[in-house]
């Protein structure tokens, strides 16, 4: 596994490869990882010759400088676990690298991802993540790009950013990797000690019951119920919300359109996100109006 600081040198590296005709996949990450990652980097090596993995702690994409400062750094396990995986490349560059000096600040049009959700309780968040993505996409040229579906929003952000720039970059979702008890894996996961842990996977409870109620009970009693539940396990709620795919909020349904319901909640000031599909709907795909 080459491990690479510098974009000139990986670059290089790259482009051998692409003259040569080879698939490059990447799957960007801010380290700490585990299995949900570990599962992107595997369905790359499927579906491509060069897997490349970024590990970078994007600062423009933290409006809260607390979670900044303690998001999980593991680097010599994350090295190890992608070693074990058959990952062919690590970029690990520093700030500047990503963002020097002469570096244009850019503001992506993203409609109503930016105001919503994540959006509404993260501003400027989604701004931060679509800077990065652009610039490592930039250094790494990927044929793919491959995320995970916790964060469902984001997907749909990155999915907007490609339009935007027009690149050719496939996006590729992957499913969220749990653990056995249905909590979704997440790097903050690292940050919850063991009876947090537990309390954590009322939110998956909650999600599921939202999932076998959305038949019977109005989608707002459904959301207030579950925000409920989660306040009644010392959680602060962000939210909790039931949205068609392209995360539109709904008010009734009709028994037929696909539905995702999302929640996000802290404990403890450990912000968790999840979310589920409650009905049979297509991927979220570059294809999806956004
Ligand atoms: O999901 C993440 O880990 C980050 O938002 C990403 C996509 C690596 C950009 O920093």
């Amino acid at each position: 596994m080459h491990i690479y600081k510098e974009a000139k040198l990986m670059r290089l590296e790259l482009e051998k490869s692409r003259d040569a005709g080879l698939k490059i996949g990447f799957v960007p990450t801010m380290g700490a990882l585990h299995n949900g990652h570990i599962s992107l980097i595997n369905r790359s090596k499927e579906e491509n010759d060069i897997t490349v993995c970024s590990i970078f702690i994007n600062p423009t994409q933290f409006n809260n400088p607390e979670d900044f400062d303690k998001y999980p750094k593991t680097i010599d396990e994350d090295l190890r676990l992608l070693e074990a995986s058959g990952c062919d490349l690590v970029f690990l560059p520093s700030v500047d690298e990503v963002y020097p000096s002469n570096f244009q600040k850019k503001h992506y049009e993203l409609g109503h991802l930016e105001d919503i959700l994540e959006g509404k309780h993260r501003p400027g968040h989604f701004q931060g993540v679509c800077l990065v993505v652009e610039r490592l996409i930039e250094m790494v040229y990927c044929d793919k790009l491959y995320l995970g579906k916790k964060d469902y929003q984001q997907c749909m952000v990155i999915a907007k950013l490609l339009q935007l720039i027009q690149s050719k970059t496939q996006l590729v979702i992957c499913d969220t990797v749990r653990e056995e008890t249905g909590l979704a894996m997440s790097s903050r996961n690292m940050r919850l000690n063991e009876s947090q842990k537990k309390l954590s996977l009322i939110i998956h409870q909650c999600l599921t019951n939202i999932k076998t109620e959305i038949s019977s009970k109005t989608i707002s009693h459904l959301e207030k119920e579950a925000t409920q539940k989660l306040i009644d396990a010392g959680f602060e709620v962000d939210y909790v919300a039931i949205t068609d795919i392209n995360l539109n909020k709904k008010e009734t349904w009709n028994k037929e359109e696909p539905l995702v319901a999302l929640i996000a909640a802290a404990i403890n000031g450990i912000r968790l996100i999840d979310n589920m599909m409650l009905n049979e709907a297509p991927l979220l795909t570059q294809e999806t109006t956004l």
